[in-house]
């Protein structure tokens, strides 16, 4: 959730380390930090809210030194201050820290009882207390930290730098990332290969459990037993330039854009358009055997997961379990032999996801990962690695990712279907057909981003909004209500169409917009008698259909968008382009910050 970046450089470290967390931010932009070893002092510079402001802090206080650790905090222990901002510092030690130290009640207690005065409110902080004492107590900083890091409960990365000691830093991970990079005559410690772009290419990532002593040489690191361990050191593919915006206004914007490329570059690796087959990157895997599916990601990957749970069942008839990873595991889950659990994961650090992943495969499941960052842990762990290629996506609310795990999820679930015996060589053709189409009919969609930006208006003065579905249009409608929520703030929610006469029609009058996802097709009829119990009772609905739907149900609505006619089995994808729209032109009339909103941030890495 927060991002870490240290150096142990040859020259002044302060504009690198800021840098650095330049590329973090998307990992949290509550407050940021730097500290430095310099004349035998820790030196600290800290701000909250987002980076500009410690860049402000650093301009008018600039930090020297040739060692320090920087931090960007997504806020769990302790408001967005200034005084809980990382790094956190005794006068011996500073410390920063990705995750949780679940167990920092007692250890701060302890340290309280000991007479030792803590300033902030993080559950970090204890972390340096209890690293300073035995550094204060004589102890070299690597026998200091192996120590301490069995105290420890919960998750965490953590660089830590050492007064007397300018010349190295300390890391550790346990359930949060951590990569130490390799330069000339400098070493660096990254929350991942993005935040150490610039510096180099030459990453090792560490393995559960493992801490590392870097210094200008090199890096000595140890396993959970601090058995000296080598780590592979891979030449990563991220480059040192920042992704940039390009001509769009903001990075979202340009996200959606790129859909039709992204999906396309997706799908060549799950089709063989000449043969009209679907294939898998691992050819071989083989999944014959697979009895049952269970799908578990959260957020807008979840809803993908759901969109998927149609097509499993349709295409392969295995039955499939579907859960938010931050349940999954604490409900107990059977999962018998010949089952596959499939996480779904744009960024493949979720702390939820891993979790639930890690727990199926100690149960034997086969685990399969759809993501989009290809060195992540989830990538690393899965025996049935499934890239989304959508680039970077740095805006916080996903939505290239969210097409190409559908464009994924759709070829895994024909390649089921033909493992099982159940697609005909003629359904396959026909599926390889439909999913080709999917570039050009989102290409289709984005045509109808300046009437969606004209109709912004009417949503952006709700003060609650109903999305409805249903089939596979349910999952979007939930995905649209989320996107709203998330970018405009303004209160959204989701509904099987059918399921609003058990309840929540209550909710309708003509102050909230009701937009209804309802390609024509055989579940149309049944959403539009839906639509109308809901004009019927003065409710002002958004209509988002193609053009015979349009023609045939729009006359009373408050607006309709009109869609490119699609098959049923593209048309989630496309579908997705309206509701993306929608949200980022309400949050635009809103004047919200629609690339960082309030609250969130990109990667989820704590429980
Ligand atoms: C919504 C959004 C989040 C993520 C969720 C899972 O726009 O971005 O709901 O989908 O946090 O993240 P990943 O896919 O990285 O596991």
């Amino acid at each position: 959730m927060c991002g870490i970046v240290g150096i142990v450089g040859a020259t002044p470290v302060a504009d690198r380390l800021l840098d650095g967390l330049k590329r973090l931010e998307y990992r949290g932009y509550d407050s940021a930090g730097i500290a430095t070893a310099v004349d035998g002092r820790i030196e600290r510079r800290r701000a909250s809210g987002k980076l500009i402001h410690l860049a402000e802090v650093l301009q008018g206080d600039p930090l020297p030194g040739s060692t320090g650790i920087a931090h960007t905090r997504w806020a769990t222990h302790g408001g967005p201050t200034t005084n809980n901002a990382h790094p956190h510092a005794t006068g011996e030690v500073a410390l920063v820290h990705n995750g949780i130290i679940e167990n920092f009640k007692p250890l701060r207690d302890e340290l309280t009882a000991r007479g030792r005065t803590l300033e902030s409110e993080t559950d970090t902080e204890v972390v340096a207390h209890l690293v300073s004492e035995k550094v204060e107590a004589g102890m070299a900083p690597a026998d200091a930290v192996r120590e301490v890091l069995p105290r420890l409960h919960g998750a965490f990365a953590l660089a830590i730098l050492f007064r007397q000691h300018p010349d190295l830093l300390v890391g550790a991970r346990l359930g949060s990332p951590l990569v130490v990079g390799y330069g000339d005559g400098e070493t660096y410690l990254g929350s991942d290969a993005l935040a150490l772009a610039a510096l180099t290419q030459r990453i090792a990532y560490l393995e559960e459990g493992d801490w590392v002593v870097i210094t200008r040489e090199g890096a000595q690191i140890f396993d959970r037993e601090n058995n000296p361990v080598e780590r592979p050191v891979t030449i990563s593919g991220v480059t040192g330039e920042l992704v940039s915006k390009g001509n769009h206004r903001h990075y979202m914007l340009k996200e959606i854009y790129e859909q039709p490329i992204v999906v396309a570059q997706t799908l060549r690796s799950y089709l063989q358009r000449m043969e009209e087959r679907v294939t898998l990157p691992i050819p071989d895997f083989d999944l014959s055997a697979i009895r049952r599916v269970t799908i578990v990601a959260c957020g807008t990957s979840f809803y993908a997961g759901m969109v998927a749970k149609y097509w499993f069942e349709q295409f392969a008839r295995v039955p499939v379990d579907l859960d938010v990873a931050s349940e999954f595991r604490y409900r107990a889950p059977v999962m018998e032999e010949g089952g596959l659990m499939i996480v779904i994961s744009q960024s493949g650090e979720t702390a939820d996801t891993l979790a639930a992943l890690r727990h199926a495969k100690s149960e034997g499941q086969k685990i399969a990962a759809v993501v989009n960052v290809p060195t992540s842990t989830m990538a690393r762990e899965a025996d049935l690695l499934l890239p989304t290629h959508a680039g970077p996506e740095i805006g916080v609310a996903s939505t290239k990712a969210f097409t190409c795990q559908l464009a994924v999820l759709a070829a895994l679930a024909a390649n089921l279907a033909r493992a099982k015996g159940r697609l005909t060589p003629a359904d396959e053709k026909s599926i390889v057909r439909h999913l080709a189409e999917a570039p050009a009919a989102l290409n289709g969609a984005l045509a109808y981003d300046e009437s969606i930006e004209a109709m912004a208006h009417s949503v952006a003065a709700a003060r609650d909004v109903l999305y409805l579905g249903r089939g596979t249009d349910y999952p979007l409608a939930l995905e649209g209500a989320l996107k709203l929520k998330e970018i405009s703030y303004i209160h959204a929610e989701g509904y099987a169409a059918g399921e609003m006469k058990h309840g929540p029609i209550a909710l309708i009058d003509d102050a909230v917009p009701v937009i209804v996802i309802a390609p024509s097709g055989p579940l149309f009829d049944k959403t539009v008698s839906n639509m109308q119990e809901v004009q019927a009772r003065g409710g002002r609905v958004i209509l988002i259909s193609d053009y015979d739907g349009v023609q045939a149900a729009g006359e009373n609505c408050l607006a309709t968008i009109t869609m490119p006619k699609v098959h049923p089995l593209i048309a989630p994808l496309v579908y997705a382009v309206p509701v993306q729209l929608l949200a980022y032109h309400v949050a635009v009339a809103k004047g919200t910050d629609v690339d960082q909103p309030r609250n969130l941030a990109k990667s989820v890495t704590v429980e």
